[in-house]
């Protein structure tokens, strides 16, 4: 028996040790992650400088807590915001928690504005965490069942519609928009080209604040620093995590423009957030995260697509650089993929949404690891929708 609270329906095998674009399980048998810990390991497992600076980190200094200065959280903070195109940043520990800063800065905005019953606007399909706060703001029904979430602060419309939220702006308790780029979890949706831009000139003309949710999409993830970098955008917030401790659990929300001088002292804290350890990953982290980085994944992004176009031309092929996802027909049975794709290819992917297969493999996998990993997705879609001849060509 497990002391281990079931909130997790967990595969049949765990593995000891990872290297590059490689888990190995105890026999030493090596399977192929594609999914690098849900879009973490963006540079792969246990990269070698990585790991050095946080072994000398480790025999260092690991913590001393946010009430004296930290040189580490003082340089990860200058590295990120200027990549991010930012002007301040807070650290936390992981994506709920800076998206719990950003919707706590979103209230203490509306505050400020003099109103009581701030709303934000969420989108359908959207996922922001765990904490009773970033939960409300999620979609997934199955995530907010029984905790009374806070439905009454936040107004949820249609992902991609820019006229659900133009339908709103006579509704003056609205603070801001919280938006992921490209949405990844309950499938994979990227909205139109000018969605960001329509939906921060709205922000604009109404005073709310324009939040971008880039826990998934930063870092790298889609061929740029961030997503919103790709439009003619600029977030009053914007928050990440997942790959920018390449495993170690650290989250961040930045500001800029309207949300710049929001907190001060005493406003928001974390006993754990910005550790020396921490910030030293996250220098290390964009140490490694060069343009050559985000060009290879760009480039082995598109040969996964476009192998994938020429085998399934029916298959809906999804999201941005590293970000991948092949959307299958309604009736192709997805139940068993991922087991197949872990026990017969030694491939490790995952199914979201109920039918789009995603892929988040490391940005700076090798092109000859590329090539295993599309002959094995080719094979593993071949022996899933072969039955229905013209799903494939041969
Ligand atoms: C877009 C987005 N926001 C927030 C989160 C929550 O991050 P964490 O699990 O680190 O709390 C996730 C996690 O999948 C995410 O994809």
């Amino acid at each position: 028996m497990s002391y281990l609270m079931p909130t997790y329906v967990r595969q049949p095998i765990s593995f000891v040790r990872g290297q590059g674009s490689y888990l190995y399980t105890a026999d030493g048998t090596a399977y192929l992650d594609a999914l690098t810990g849900i879009a973490v390991c963006g540079l792969g497992h246990c990269h070698p400088t990585i790991s050095r600076a946080m072994k000398e980190q480790t025999d260092t200094l690991i913590h001393t807590s946010n009430l004296y200065g930290i040189d580490w959280q003082e340089k990860a903070g200058e590295i990120l915001c200027q990549k991010a195109g930012m002007d301040k940043v807070f650290f936390a520990n992981s994506g709920a928690e800076a998206n719990e800063c950003a919707l706590k800065l979103a209230r203490l905005y509306a505050h400020n504005q003099g109103k009581s019953r701030p709303k934000v606007i969420v989108m359908e399909h959207a996922f922001h965490g765990r904490t009773l706060l970033t939960v409300t703001a999620t979609a997934n029904p199955k995530a907010r069942s029984g905790f009374f979430t806070l439905d009454d602060d936040f107004i949820r419309v249609p992902f991609n519609d820019i006229s659900a939220v133009e339908a709103l702006t006579d509704d003056k308790d609205i603070c801001a928009v919280f938006v992921e780029p490209i949405q990844g979890e309950g499938g994979l949706h990227t909205p139109s080209d000018d969605y960001l831009e329509k939906l921060q000139n709205i922000c604009h003309d109404n005073d709310w604040l324009f939040m971008l949710d880039e826990v998934q999409t930063g870092n790298g993830r889609t061929g740029k620093y961030f997503a919103y970098q790709y439009s003619n955008v600029k977030p009053d917030v914007l928050t990440t995590a997942k790959g920018l401790g390449n495993g170690f659990p650290v989250g961040a929300c930045m500001v800029s423009g309207k949300a710049k001088d929001l907190f001060g002292a005493g406003s928001h804290g974390s006993t754990f957030g910005g550790t020396p350890f921490g910030c030293r990953a996250v220098c290390a982290v964009y140490d490694e995260l060069t343009d050559e980085v985000m060009t290879n994944a760009v480039r082995e992004s598109d040969f996964i697509r476009q192998s994938m176009r020429e085998h399934f031309p029916q298959i809906d092929v999804l999201g941005r650089g590293m970000m991948i996802g092949f959307g299958l027909p309604d009736d192709v049975d997805c139940t068993h993929i991922v087991d197949m794709a872990r026990d017969e290819f030694h491939l490790i992917l995952n199914v979201t949404g109920g039918n789009v297969i995603r892929l988040l493999p490391a940005l700076n996998i090798s092109h000859d690891d590329t090539v295993i990993l599309t002959d094995r997705l080719i094979g593993l879609l071949k022996k899933t929708l072969g039955r229905v001849e013209y799903w494939y060509l041969p």
